[in-house]
């Protein structure tokens, strides 16, 4: 088992690369199935939920070449309807597969999909709205059989605007016979880079950006080469990192039309930042201001930003509220937090957070992805030692987060228990 090692107290100073995003390129790769030939994916982050979501291409009988960012994936012998269980208990992703298999194959199967312990993350507005299009929903004691001849496009209204089952339902629309249209339908920024690249594959969809998707379903599609864009949370991890060390960074290759709500919070918190193109500089001087953030569905405030606010808060000057309306058990990271001197309440779904500075060093365990990487950021702010153990977390989501980090000076390692 490894962990990271984070010596604290050092400002930032320096340029950072953003990763491509792995919300962004997941349900693309699943997306792929649904053409029988060849999709290039370029700036693809070289993760674990990646490599995970490759094993379970494998398993299907798909191919693939992948080496530096650039992703070439061939479908032509997919054969297999049946997501391993192994693979499939280890991200929350594997659900994605369910539509594209269903357009591709007209069955799936899937155990109930793993993840982060963030809350109970049922997959009923998945299922709902791909019985919707005609599909047969069979639960079994281990996992969830689907089946369906060719889909019939209707009208599909989402009770929330779940991230995941909009692109399950915009992947088996764009199969379907007719017409499909998602009302309430998710708007985050992965969405919308899902329908390029559908439209890209030869589907049609509209409505892109809104709450309200068209897809006209295909039977045929085409050979496609696509880039995946920056991710904009780990990007957002970054800014949290200089707004708890100090200093000034510059991270080039970011999304930055996607983030502009995440740039208002942070400049609330006393951050210089300046944005254009793909480029965003970051400069603090001091403490942070108290945080006041709400998390909500996308344009609102990220909730996989909602961990590394926390980690600014702690060392804000003053008393910070953080809401989260998103996932009902994502504060864990709190508590851990508490174990480097953060004072934190948590009462139903917001914390409040009395901020100190400097933390004390200590050692941690990441409790979930984004959780991990806070606890990274929030040793950059503590007196001495700090370690964060449960590396694999993070790992499912940084490409490298002692590469970034220490590329602006940050003494951080990730070493072998
Ligand atoms: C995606 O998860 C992201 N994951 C999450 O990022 C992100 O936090 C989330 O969207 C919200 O933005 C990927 O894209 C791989 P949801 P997803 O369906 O699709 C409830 C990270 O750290 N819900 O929008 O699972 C659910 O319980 C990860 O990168 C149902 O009730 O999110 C949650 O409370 C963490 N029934 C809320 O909706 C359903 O059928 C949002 O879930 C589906 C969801």
């Amino acid at each position: 088992m490894s962990f990271i090692r984070v010596q604290g107290l050092k400002s930032l100073q320096g340029k950072i690369e953003i990763q491509g995003s792995k919300n962004a390129v997941l349900p693309i790769m699943a997306a792929a199935l649904l053409h029988k030939g060849m999709a290039v994916i370029k700036n693809v982050p070289r993760i674990q939920d990646v490599f995970c979501m490759l094993e379970i291409l494998k398993a299907l009988g798909c191919s693939y070449q992948f080496e530096g960012h650039e992703l070439t994936l061939d479908t032509r012998d997919l054969c297999s309807y049946k997501v391993p269980e192994r693979e499939g208990r280890q991200m929350r992703s594997s659900v994605m597969l369910l539509g594209p298999l269903l357009g591709r194959l007209h069955q799936a199967w899937t155990c109930y999909p793993g993840g982060c312990v963030i809350g109970k993350r049922p997959i009923d507005l998945h299922l709902s709205a791909l019985e919707k299009l005609g599909a047969k929903i069979e639960p079994k004691e281990d996992g969830i059989f689907v089946t369906g001849e060719r889909l019939s496009g209707t009208d599909v209204h989402l009770l929330f605007p779940s991230v995941g089952a909009t692109e399950n339902v915009l992947m088996a629309g764009a199969a379907a016979r007719g017409t499909t249209r998602i009302f309430g339908a998710a708007k985050e920024p992965e969405i919308q880079t899902l329908c390029d690249f559908l439209n890209r594959l030869g589907a049609k969809v509209c409505g892109i950006g809104t709450d309200v998707l068209t897809v006209e379903g295909k039977n045929t599609f085409q050979d496609v080469e696509f880039t995946v864009p920056g991710d904009r949370i780990v990007a957002g991890t970054y800014l949290g990192a200089v707004m708890a060390a100090g200093g000034e960074i510059c991270l080039t290759g970011v999304p930055v039309r996607h983030m502009e709500g995440t740039l208002d919070v942070v400049r609330k918190t006393g951050c210089q930042v300046e944005a254009w193109g793909e480029e965003i500089r970051a400069f603090m001087r001091g403490r942070p201001l108290p945080v006041q953030v709400c998390t909500g569905p996308y344009p609102e405030f990220s909730t996989d930003l909602q961990s590394v606010m926390l980690s600014v808060a702690a060392v804000a000057e003053g008393n910070s509220q953080i809401q989260e309306n998103v996932f009902e058990e994502r504060f864990a990271t709190g508590k851990e937090l508490q174990k480097l001197g953060t004072q934190i309440i948590i009462k139903d779904r917001t914390a409040f957070v009395t901020g100190r500075y400097p933390l004390k060093g200590g050692e941690v365990y990441a409790l979930d992805l984004r959780g991990g990487a806070a606890l990274t950021v929030a040793g950059l702010a503590a007196e001495g030692e700090s370690r964060i153990h449960g590396c694999f977390y993070i790992c499912r989501g940084y490409e490298d987060i002692c590469r970034d980090l220490s590329a602006v000076g940050a003494r951080v390692s990730m070493e072998e228990e």
